[in-house]
C-alpha cells in the first residue's frame, strides 16, 4: 500500500513540493503542516489567495486540495497519521554565536526533529527538503533515535526548484536526488521515496547516493550557479570600461557546450533565498574543515555580487551629474527576479538602501513584490520618508529623473516608453541593469541610457 506522506513545513519549498506530489499521486494522503496559521488559511482560502506567487501553482492546488491535498496546523495529527514526514522548515543563516553570518540556523529544523519524535505513533521516514548543513542527517538521526520507542530513517532529498518556475521545475526536472544511509533500513527507505517520484519521473532521473553526497550536492549546485552569475558580472564591468558588450560576450562563450549557455545573463546580481546563503554555508564547512584558501575562493563569489549593486548606484551617480540628493528615481521591479513575488536578498534592496543614503526621493514599483518592499523597507519607509511604493510604472515615473530597472518583468519592455519620457523631467535616464529593454528605441526616444556590460551612450560619466 502507498504510504501517506507529511510535510512540515508549507513555505516556498513545501507548498508546491507536495501540490505536485499530490497531482502526481492521487492514490495518496498529502498533508502540509505549519505552525504559521494565516500561511495555512492562505493555502486553504476560498478564493485561492495563495501565500506565495508561482505560476501555475494555482491550477495544481485548485485540481487536489480537498481530495488528497489537505493543509492544517495540526502538526501532531499529521505526523501520526503520515509513515513519510518531509521537513521543509525554513534555514535561514544564523545570525548569532559560533558560524553566524555563515552557518544556518538549525533551531526550527531541531524544534521539527523533536515534535516528530513526540508525536510519532511508529517507524517513520523523515525526509529533509529543506537545505541543510552537511551532516545534519547524522545529527538529526542522533536525536530522533535515541532512546526513541520508535526507528527514524533519515534521507536528504534537496530541492532544485527555482522560484517561478517552481512547478514546471516539479513537473519535470532534471533529476531527482534522494540520499539515504547505505544499510538495509536506509536502502529500503530510500526505495520508498523514490516510488513517490517514480510517479511521474523517469526512473533514470532518480539519482540515489548516501547521505553526505545528497547534502553536499545541494550546496555545491547553488555554489556553481551563483559563481556563474559572478563571473559574468566581473566580465560586464571589464566590457563597460573597454566598449565590448558582455551580451555578445556571453553569446560567444555559451555556444561552447563545455561552457552552456545558461546562467550568463549579467545583471543587478543574485538574490533569492538559496544563493548566499548556500555559498555561506560552504565557506562555513570549508573553514571548519581547514579548507581555508576554499573559503576565500567561495567569499569572492558573494563580494563580487555586492560589488554589483554598489557598481550600480556609483554609476547613477555620475550619469546623474555627482548628486542624487532629491532627485527622483522609480525603481522598476523589486522582486529578486521575474515572475515571483519574493524579495529574499533581492539586490533592489540593496540598491534601495544605499540610494535612500543618497537622500534620493525612490517610487518603488512590481506587478507581484509591494507588499513584500513595503516589509523589508519599513525601517526607512515610514511616514514622511523618501520611499513611496506604487503600483502603476507610469505613475511611478512621473515626474522622476530617472527609470531603474531592477527585475525583468515581461511587462517593462512592453510599457509605453514616449509616454514614460514625456512624463520626466530632462534629462531624462533610464538604467536597465537587466538589459531588457530596446535601448536604441530609448535612445530615439530621448532618453539617456545606461546598461550592465556595455556602454551605449558612449560618455565618460555612463562609465
Ligand atoms: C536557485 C536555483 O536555481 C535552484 O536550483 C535552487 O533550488 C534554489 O536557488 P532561485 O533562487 O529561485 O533558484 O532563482 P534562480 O533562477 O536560480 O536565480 C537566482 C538569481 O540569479 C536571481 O536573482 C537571478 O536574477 C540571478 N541570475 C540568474 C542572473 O543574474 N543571471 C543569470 O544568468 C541567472
Ligand atoms: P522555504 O523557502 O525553505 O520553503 P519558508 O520560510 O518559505 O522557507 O517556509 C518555511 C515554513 O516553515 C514557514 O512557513 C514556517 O512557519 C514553517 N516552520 C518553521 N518552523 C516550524 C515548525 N517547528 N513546525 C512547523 N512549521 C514550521
Amino acid at each position: 500500500m502507498n504510504k501517506d506522506v507529511v510535510c512540515i513545513g508549507a513555505g516556498y519549498i513545501g507548498g508546491p513540493t507536495m501540490a505536485v506530489i499530490a497531482k502526481m499521486n492521487p492514490d495518496r494522503k498529502i498533508m502540509v503542516v505549519d505552525i504559521n496559521a494565516s500561511r495555512i488559511a492562505a493555502w486553504n482560502s476560498d478564493d485561492f489567495e495563495l501565500p506565495i506567487y508561482e505560476p501555475e501553482l494555482v491550477d495544481v492546488v485548485r485540481e487536489v486540495r480537498g481530495k488528497n491535498l489537505f493543509f492544517s496546523t495540526d502538526i501532531r495529527s499529521a505526523v501520526k497519521e503520515c509513515d513519510i514526514v518531509f521537513v521543509g522548515v525554513n534555514t535561514p543563516t544564523k545570525m548569532f554565536g559560533r558560524g553566524a553570518g555563515r552557518a544556518s540556523d538549525l533551531q526550527y529544523w531541531e524544534a521539527t526533529a523533536r515534535e516528530i519524535k513526540e508525536y510519532a505513533d511508529g517507524d517513520k521516514i523523515v525526509v529533509e527538503k529543506s537545505t541543510l548543513p552537511v551532516r545534519t542527517a547524522a545529527a538529526m538521526e542522533a536525536i530522533l533515535n535515541d532512546h526513541a520507542k520508535h526507528r527514524f530513517t533519515v534521507l536528504s532529498n534537496p530541492e532544485f526548484l527555482a522560484e517561478g518556475t517552481a512547478v514546471k521545475d516539479l513537473l519535470s526536472p532534471d533529476r531527482v536526488l534522494i540520499g539515504g544511509p547505505q544499510d538495509e533500513a536506509g536502502i529500503a527507505a530510500i526505495a520508498e521515496v523514490v516510488d513517490i517520484y517514480a510517479a511521474w519521473v523517469p526512473r533514470e532521473k532518480i539519482m540515489t547516493t548516501n547521505v553526505w553526497s545528497a547534502e553536499l550536492t545541494k550546496f555545491a549546485a547553488n555554489a556553481f550557479l551563483a559563481q556563474r552569475v559572478s563571473s559574468i558580472n566581473a566580465i560586464a564591468g571589464l566590457c563597460e570600461a573597454t566598449g565590448a558588450d558582455v551580451d555578445e560576450v556571453a553569446r560567444v562563450m555559451g555556444a561552447d557546450h563545455r561552457i552552456g549557455a545558461k546562467f550568463l545573463k549579467a545583471g543587478p546580481g543574485f538574490g533569492g533565498s538559496c544563493f548566499k546563503k548556500d555559498v555561506l554555508n560552504l565557506v562555513y564547512l570549508c573553514e571548519t574543515f581547514g579548507l581555508h584558501t576554499a573559503a576565500e575562493y567561495w567569499t569572492q563569489v558573494i563580494r563580487m555580487n555586492e560589488h554589483q549593486q554598489e557598481r550600480i548606484v556609483s554609476r547613477l551617480f555620475k550619469a546623474m551629474f555627482n548628486t542624487l540628493a532629491n532627485k527622483k528615481v522609480a525603481m522598476f521591479g523589486f522582486a529578486f527576479k521575474a515572475d515571483t513575488g519574493d524579495t529574499r536578498e533581492t539586490p533592489a534592496g540593496t540598491v534601495a538602501r544605499l540610494l535612500n543614503d543618497e537622500h534620493v526621493r525612490l517610487a518603488i514599483t512590481d506587478p507581484k513584490a509591494i507588499p513584500n518592499a513595503k516589509r523589508d523597507l519599513a525601517d526607512i519607509a515610514g511616514d514622511g520618508a523618501g520611499i513611496v511604493f506604487e503600483e502603476d510604472p507610469y505613475v511611478a515615473a512621473e515626474g522622476a529623473d530617472a527609470v531603474l530597472l531592477m527585475t525583468d518583468w515581461s511587462l517593462y519592455p512592453a510599457l509605453d516608453w514616449r509616454r514614460i519620457f514625456d512624463s520626466m523631467r530632462k534629462p531624462a535616464l533610464v538604467f536597465d541593469t537587466r538589459n531588457c529593454l530596446d535601448g536604441e528605441e530609448l535612445r530615439r526616444i530621448g532618453f539617456k541610457v545606461l546598461n550592465i556590460g556595455k556602454d551605449i551612450c558612449g560618455a565618460p560619466t555612463c562609465r
